[in-house]
Parts: C-alpha cells; structure tokens; sequence
C-alpha cells in the first residue's frame, strides 16, 4: 500500500508541515489555496508574470488584501480552476491551463501576434 495519490496541482514533494519556513507562521488569509500549495503557487505566480512578490503583496505582510493586484490574482486563479474544471474531456481532472498559458512572463498578456503582419492584398 505505498501507492501515492498526487493532488492535481502536483506537489514536487512532500512538504514536512504547513508554512514550509514558519519564518511569518502559518497562513492567516487563504481563501483559496491550501497551506501546502502556498508555496509552489506562489512561485508560479511570480514567474507566470514576471513580477516580484511585492507586485502582489504589500511588503513585510503578506496577508493583507491592501494590494489590488492579489485580489485580481484570487480571481484570476478562480477562473482557472473553471476553466480546467469544464476542459472538454478532462475526466481525469487534470490541468491543461495554468496562469503562464496566457501570461507567458507578462503581467497583462497578450491579445494578438506580436507582428500583425497585413493579410496580403490589403
Ligand atoms: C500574482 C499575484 C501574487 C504574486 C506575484 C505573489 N502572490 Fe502571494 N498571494 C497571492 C494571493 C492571491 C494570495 C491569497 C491566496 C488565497 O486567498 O488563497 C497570496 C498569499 C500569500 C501568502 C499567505 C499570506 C497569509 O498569511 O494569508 C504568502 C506568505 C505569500 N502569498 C507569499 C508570496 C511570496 C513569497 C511571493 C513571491 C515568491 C508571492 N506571494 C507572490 C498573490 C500573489
Ligand atoms: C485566460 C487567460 C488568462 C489566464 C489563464 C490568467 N490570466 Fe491573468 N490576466 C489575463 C488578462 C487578459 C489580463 C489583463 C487584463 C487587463 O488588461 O485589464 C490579466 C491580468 C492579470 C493581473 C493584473 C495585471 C496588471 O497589470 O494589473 C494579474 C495580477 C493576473 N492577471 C494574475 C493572474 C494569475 C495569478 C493567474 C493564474 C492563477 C492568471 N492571471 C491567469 C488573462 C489571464
């Protein structure tokens, strides 16, 4: 019985507790992740944006809301989760879209090429 049962975002490792460093103890404002995706989510974030965490985050506390750009964050990660949810075919639950999927290293992605080349004959 040693087999495994990954969670869907895929935990690298297993984490010893909660919080990971406990430098700043435990969560206080988690609405949507769990303690244990804290970490990896966070790094994603940051590199799906290509932003530091201060883009989000008030600097020195983590858990305040102050910072418009978490609360977009939350929602952006609700509407993830949607759209994997309803993924044509997903019966595994698996995640296809992930925030670089659009991002790609920007904080607002792009909505067309980067050369809109005119159609020839125009
Ligand atoms: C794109 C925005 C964004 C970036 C960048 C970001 N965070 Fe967050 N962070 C959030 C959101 C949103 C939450 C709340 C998640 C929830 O409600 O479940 C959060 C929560 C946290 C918390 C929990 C605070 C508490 O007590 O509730 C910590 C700690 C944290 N982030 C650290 C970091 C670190 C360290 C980085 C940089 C590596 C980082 N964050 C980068 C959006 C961001
Ligand atoms: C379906 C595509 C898509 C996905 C997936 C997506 N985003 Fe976004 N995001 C956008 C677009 C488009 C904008 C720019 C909106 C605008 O211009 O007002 C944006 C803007 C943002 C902003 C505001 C940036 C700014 O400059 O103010 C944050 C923060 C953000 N996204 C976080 C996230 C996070 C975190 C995830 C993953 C949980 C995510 N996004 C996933 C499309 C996406």
């Amino acid at each position: 019985m040693l087999v495994m049962l990954l969670p869907l975002c895929a935990l690298p490792q297993e984490a010893p507790k909660e919080g990971g460093r406990g430098h700043h103890g435990p969560p206080k404002n988690l609405k949507i992740l769990k303690p244990e995706q804290l970490r990896p989510a966070m790094e994603s974030f940051r590199a799906a944006l290509g932003v530091q965490c201060t883009f989000c985050h008030v600097r020195g506390d983590f858990a305040s809301d102050e910072n418009p750009h978490k609360n977009t964050a939350r929602m952006m990660l609700t509407m993830v989760q949607e759209i994997n949810a309803k993924f044509p075919g997903n019966a595994n639950a698996r995640t296809y879209v992930t925030c670089y999927t659009c991002h790609r290293g920007q904080k607002e992605p792009a909505t067309a090429p980067p050369t809109a080349a005119a159609a020839p004959g125009e």
